[in-house]
């Protein structure tokens, strides 16, 4: 495996800015709101886990960053999900945090502590093997690491039966980073999903929006978080091809 390239992070007032991309991690200081409100609600996650008939569900996100959407993610899904059932959270990162600067961007939420303890723990464990079991065996976090395009390409190809049922498009604003928002990404991201599948972003760029739409997405808006205008979200209608 080639070495990592962590990460180039700076601290303003606490929260962690990406020197590389020129932004921040968040937004404001309501991280978890924002969270909540753009990937978790706009996935409509809590209705689709409650009473989950399946033996598991697989969310696929594009920049891990500090994995505050996955610890928010894994944290509804045992509060709400069958315990019988898991979460597989796969998500590609380009430039990992370094360890010391994933604890120190967990200051940041002390109300989450139980849970960033875990994480904290097992993550140099998860960069090194690249997936790691959370949370008596409840969650499995697989890290990708390397661009989302070519990662979630190479993970198609690996595993062709693999199937998304939410995606969290994250990453840096299309206008900041827009290699990640190449049209590969959204053509991969059609091959992993089905009929079921739903896909939220923070951003609402035009670009973004027809390139998931000529990808087979059905893309709505809605009012974006805090100071953002509008945000998209929506369910793949396009062909089927995970089986
Ligand atoms: C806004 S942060 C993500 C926040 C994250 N989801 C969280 O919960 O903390 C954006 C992340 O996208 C990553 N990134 C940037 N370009 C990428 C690419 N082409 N492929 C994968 N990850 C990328 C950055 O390194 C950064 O960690």
């Amino acid at each position: 495996m080639a070495p990592i390239e962590y990460g180039q992070i700076s601290w303003q007032n606490g929260l962690a800015y990406s020197e590389q991309y020129q932004d921040v991690y968040y937004n404001s200081d309501k991280g978890l709101l924002e969270t909540d409100y753009v990937f978790l609600q706009a996935n409509r996650l809590a209705e689709r886990w409650l009473d989950y008939p399946n033996a598991s569900f697989t969310i696929a996100e594009t920049g891990f960053g500090t994995g505050l959407n996955f610890l928010l993610a894994a944290k509804l899904w045992l509060d709400t999900a069958p315990v019988k059932a898991n979460l597989h959270f796969i998500s590609a990162e380009k430039h990992p945090l370094s360890p010391t600067d994933m604890s120190k961007a967990w200051q940041q939420w002390p109300a989450l502590k139980p849970f960033s303890e875990a994480l904290i723990a097992l993550y140099p464990k998860a960069l090194e093997q690249r997936s790691v079991s959370l949370f008596n065996q409840r969650v499995r976090l697989s890290l990708l690491i390397g661009d989302a395009a070519a990662a979630y390409q190479s993970l198609s190809q690996q595993q062709p039966n693999i199937e998304v049922d939410a995606w969290f498009l994250d990453g840096f604003s299309p206008a900041k980073n827009p290699d990640m928002w190449q049209d590969r990404l959204f053509l991969q991201m059609a091959l992993l999903s089905n009929s079921h599948t739903s896909f939220a972003t923070f951003t609402s760029a035009s670009a973004v929006r027809r390139k998931l739409m000529a990808a087979g997405f059905q893309v709505n808006k809605q009012a974006g978080y805090a100071k953002k205008r509008e945000m998209l979200y929506g369910q793949y209608a396009g062909a089927s091809h995970a089986t």
